[in-house]
């Protein structure tokens, strides 16, 4: 059985793994959590735990999942599996029910604390602003559930919630974004009447295989992935105003209806592909139910940042673009880095057949519209190293021969390089070495020591 049930216990599988950076320090919730959070992400530190947060009279938690090294522990293999397990446990007949448990508060701690109606204040809960750009203080690491009106499955997503502080929405009201094709907005459009409000819960604070199940676009529930990963069925529990079936372990969870009509502007926020996006006319979300275990941990994901990345693009892609590439060669391996923004990947293969590198950057760009460009480089090449990567494009691409390009082709709406629609052009590049072309022999290579052997 995982160590690993719950937000706690997963800081603590990290802190013993050197993976947990204590901030004891005093940080503002305004900006300055985020420029922590984000450098422990690009330093590659380890997961952020914000002991005192001004204004906040709870912890904060962020980047539980901004590296490979992370993403391992949370899935608990080892880091060269990672995309293994992921095909594994997105494939449905892997999935494993959830578990519904009694409203029992030793069973469910987030019972035992809930304030209800007029009770609930919004401004209880520490909502940081996170990027400079962003258009005020948004939840960005709750975990949407919601429940299917004609099945009656449930499904997770991620949503951004701005706070309106000026209350124009109304007291304890949020902006919910949510974009055209996502579940919960197919499923309150599936009602016979589909502008009524809306049963939602948020939950935040989760053991992060509820995270990254959370950011994989599948029509089951969600949750069963969660349970793949953990090799168990996930606790859940009907929330106290909506009938939602929402995770048991939760430190926070907030319910409430959404009101598909009643639309406010929200945003701009720092968004995937690293610029901060526009500001949206969006559904708002009323606030009906405010429940949390005792000193809850509160959880946020910098948006725009690695973490938003790997979650939303790097981990359930991978297996996706490794099926199609591997449909060509047995051997190759695929990596999305995070710095890439979810439109690069990397192939990595054992053999060097001319011709057939091309062939693989054409799979890999068709098996998910948001890849832009695939960069085909050999076996010698740590992929998961942009500066090796970065020596495969200098020194083996001959970039009039190397290199193709599909114009027009169909990308992602908000690709900075396509147009409204998305249409945008393809870019494949052979980095192998070409040993037809000329002869070099092997690459200068020394092995890494442990320097603390030699240093004093
Ligand atoms: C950190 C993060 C934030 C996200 N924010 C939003 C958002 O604000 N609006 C939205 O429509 N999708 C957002 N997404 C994308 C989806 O919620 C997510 O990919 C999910 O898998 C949708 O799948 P579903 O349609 O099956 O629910 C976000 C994803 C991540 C990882």
């Amino acid at each position: 059985m995982s160590e690993i049930s719950d937000l706690r216990s997963y800081l603590r599988v990290l802190e013993g793994a050197g993976q947990l950076a204590r901030i004891d320090a005093p940080v503002s919730m305004v900006h300055e959590l985020a420029d922590v959070g984000s450098t422990l992400a690009r330093t590659d530190t380890g997961a952020g735990y914000f002991s005192n947060v001004d204004g906040s009279p709870w912890p904060i938690v962020c980047g539980g999942v901004t590296s490979h090294r992370r993403a391992a522990i949370a899935l608990g293999c080892e880091q060269d599996e990672i995309v293994d397990v992921m095909d594994r446990v997105l494939d449905p007949a892997n999935g494993i029910t959830p578990v519904r448990v009694d409203p029992d508060r030793e069973r469910v701690p987030w019972l035992a604390n809930s304030v209800t109606g007029d009770e609930v204040d919004l401004d209880a809960i520490p909502i940081p602003t996170h990027s400079r750009g962003d258009g005020g203080a948004f939840i960005t690491g709750a975990v949407t559930v919601a429940k299917d009106p004609i099945s009656g499955r449930g499904n997770l997503g991620y949503n951004r919630m701005l706070r309106f502080d000026d209350r124009r929405a109304g007291r304890n009201r949020l902006g919910f974004n949510v974009n055209e094709w996502r579940d919960v907005g197919t499923f309150w459009k599936s009602r016979e009447d589909p502008d009524a409000p809306f049963p939602i819960a948020l939950a935040i604070g989760l053991d992060p295989a509820i995270m990254i199940a959370a950011g994989v676009k599948t029509p089951v529930d969600e949750l069963l992935i969660a349970g793949a990963i953990r090799g168990q069925g996930i606790e859940v529990c009907r929330g106290v105003t909506v009938d939602v079936d929402i995770p048991a372990a939760a430190e926070i969870v907030i319910e409430g209806l959404l009101h598909p009509t009643v639309r406010e502007p929200e945003g701009p926020l720092a968004e995937f592909h690293g610029y901060h996006g526009e500001a949206w006319n969006s559904p708002t979300f009323e606030v009906t139910a405010i429940n949390h275990r005792h000193d809850p941990i509160y959880q946020t994901i910098i948006p725009g940042w690695y973490e938003h990345i790997y979650i939303g693009n790097v981990l359930p892609r991978e297996p996706l673009l490794r099926r199609f590439v591997r449909h060509l060669d047995a051997t190759a391996e695929v990596h999305i880095p995070p710095y890439g923004n979810g439109f690069l990947a990397i192939v990595r293969i054992e053999r060097d057949n001319p011709g057939t590198p091309k062939n693989l950057a054409m799979a890999a760009m068709a098996a998910h519209l948001n890849i832009r460009n695939v960069i085909v480089v050999d076996r010698d090449i740590d992929y998961h190293d942009p500066a090796e990567v970065q020596w495969a494009l200098t020194n083996r691409v001959h970039w009039t021969t190397d290199v193709f390009t599909v114009p027009g082709a169909q990308g992602h709406e908000m690709d900075p390089t396509a147009d409204q629609r998305g249409v945008s052009t393809k870019v494949g590049i052979d980095a192998t070495y070409k040993r037809e072309r000329r002869e070099y022999g092997e690459r200068v290579s020394y092995p890494m020591v442990d320097l603390h052997r030699y240093l004093t």
